[in-house]
This record gives structure tokens, C-alpha cells and sequence, in this order.
């Protein structure tokens, strides 16, 4: 894989997998922007990195998505990779989801997705390349108990993904969704009464997941940054599951 002179654009990358992922294009020579709303750990990821100064913001924005496209524009000329790793969680059943709550996380995990698309788009199509890969999940393609609003988030993911994929697939742009199972992140702790333990997470990982353990944000980077490489030049429009087994039975 071999990223330089290839400008990425890498959303949620002051934390868990998308600082993972930054990481992984930032090492094969990709020139990575973040884009966060946590100033202070995108500034850390982007000073570990020697990338270039981080964008702060909110993705649920559709202005600040523009601007974000426009800046890195105006900056280095060119958009090559774009990561969609910025989301967040709601632990509730439908009954206990306010609007606001519904509201929220539909505007970070699916109008964050679409505005950024959106707006690195044109550009690609005129470059006639790019890569898009947005963050779905297993949770996008089969059900779980507890977070309802999440998971019809990670399906409107899944299916924007695969209807922007067939709208630019003779444009020269690829677009994917990697679908990740549990992983380890500040995700998995957010949103509880009480942070989970080792041993609770240890239980949950040798009881649900076939390969016994959960995953490491790097094991999903690494896939991400396979699928923006030239070596992944036929797939587009797939969900890449990374579940140790997860949803094989
Ligand atoms: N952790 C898991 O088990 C898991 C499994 C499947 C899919 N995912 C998905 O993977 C992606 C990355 O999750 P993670 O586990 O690395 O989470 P994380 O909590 O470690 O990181 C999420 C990042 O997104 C940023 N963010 C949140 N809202 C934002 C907003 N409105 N604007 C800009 N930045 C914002 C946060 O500041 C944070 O840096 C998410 O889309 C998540 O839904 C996570």
C-alpha cells in the first residue's frame, strides 16, 4: 500500500478507530486532515503524526462539512481518501429514545456521513478518483437489543453506501462501508451507568464472539486501508464486515 502524495480526510480521528485509521494511512505516506470535535485529542493524534493541523468541528453541520472540503481544497489541491469514522452511541430501546436523543445521533452517524460525502463528491468525480469508506457495522445489517436508534443509523449507512457506490461507480470513485463488530474504544464504555470492566468485557468477548476475544481498533484499520489502496481497485458498493465471526452463524 502506498499512499503518498494521496490527500485523506479521516472524520473521528481524535479517538478508538479512526485515529486507527489515520494512523495506518498517515504510515504509507497518505497526508491526513482530521476532522473532530474533540480539539484536544485531534491535535494529539495530528501531533503523534507530524499531520497537518486538525479541523474542529461538528459533522452533523452541513456548513462546516463544506468548509471542511473547501479547506482541504484550498490547502493541498486535492482529495484522494475519505474515512468516515465519526459517530456516536445511544444505549436505549425505541421506547426510551427522546427525539432529541434520535435526532442527535442520526445527525453525527448518517447526516455526518451524507454532508461530508456530499461535499468531497464533485471534486472526486472531476478528478475522476477517490475513495469514500464510512463507518457502518454489524449492527447496520442484523439487530441488537438496546440501542435501537443506533442500528437504524448503521442500516442507513449500509444502503447509502451502496446507492452512492452505483451513482459514481463510472466516475472513478470507489465507496465502501467497513462494518466492524465490537471493538475495543471509548465507544464500548460510553454511554453506561458505570465504564464496563476487563472481566465483563473478557465475558462478553469469549460468550458472543466466535474468535473469543474483541477486536483492536488497528485489526480494523488495517482492513480500511486496504480497501483505499489501489489493491482494492475492483470493490466498491460492499460492506466489509470485520467481526471475528460475529454475524457468520
Ligand atoms: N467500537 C465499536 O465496537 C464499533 C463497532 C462498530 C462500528 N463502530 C463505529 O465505528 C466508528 C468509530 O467508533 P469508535 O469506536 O472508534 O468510537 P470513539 O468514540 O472512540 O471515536 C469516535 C470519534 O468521533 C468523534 N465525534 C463524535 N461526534 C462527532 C461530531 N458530531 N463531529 C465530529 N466528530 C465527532 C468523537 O469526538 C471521537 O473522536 C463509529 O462510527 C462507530 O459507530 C464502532
Amino acid at each position: 500500500m502506498e499512499f503518498s502524495q494521496r490527500v485523506a480526510i479521516v472524520t473521528g480521528g481524535a479517538s478508538g478507530m479512526g485515529a486507527a485509521c489515520a494512523r495506518a494511512l498517515a504510515a504509507q505516506g497518505a497526508t491526513v486532515i482530521i476532522v473532530d470535535r474533540n480539539v484536544d485529542g485531534a491535535r494529539a493524534v495530528a501531533d503523534e503524526l507530524g499531520a497537518p493541523p486538525p479541523l474542529a468541528g461538528d459533522v452533523s453541520q452541513s456548513a462546516f462539512c463544506n468548509q471542511v472540503a473547501e479547506s482541504v481544497l484550498s490547502e493541498y489541491g486535492r482529495i484522494d481518501i475519505l474515512v468516515n469514522a465519526a459517530g456516536i452511541i445511544k444505549r436505549t430501546d425505541a421506547i426510551e429514545t427522546s427525539d432529541e436523543a434520535w435526532r442527535q445521533i442520526f445527525g453525527v452517524n448518517v447526516d455526518g456521513i451524507f454532508f461530508l460525502c456530499r461535499a468531497v463528491l464533485p471534486h472526486m468525480r472531476a478528478q475522476q478518483r477517490g475513495v469514500i469508506i464510512n463507518f457502518g457495522s454489524i449492527w447496520g445489517d442484523i439487530g441488537a437489543a438496546g440501542v435501537a436508534a443506533y442500528c437504524a443509523t448503521k442500516g442507513a449507512v449500509h444502503n447509502l453506501t451502496r446507492a452512492m457506490a452505483l451513482d459514481h461507480a463510472r466516475d472513478g470513485i470507489r465507496i465502501l462501508a467497513v462494518c466492524p463488530g465490537e471493538v475495543e474504544t471509548p465507544m464500548l464504555s460510553s454511554e453506561r451507568a458505570a465504564p464496563p470492566t476487563r472481566a465483563f468485557l473478557d465475558d462478553l468477548a469469549d460468550r458472543t464472539i466466535p474468535v473469543g476475544r474483541l477486536a483492536q481498533p488497528v485489526e480494523i484499520a488495517d482492513v480500511v486501508a486496504f480497501l483505499a489502496s489501489d489493491q482494492a481497485s475492483y470493490m466498491t458498493g460492499a460492506m466489509v464486515t470485520v467481526d471475528g465471526g460475529f454475524t457468520a452463524r
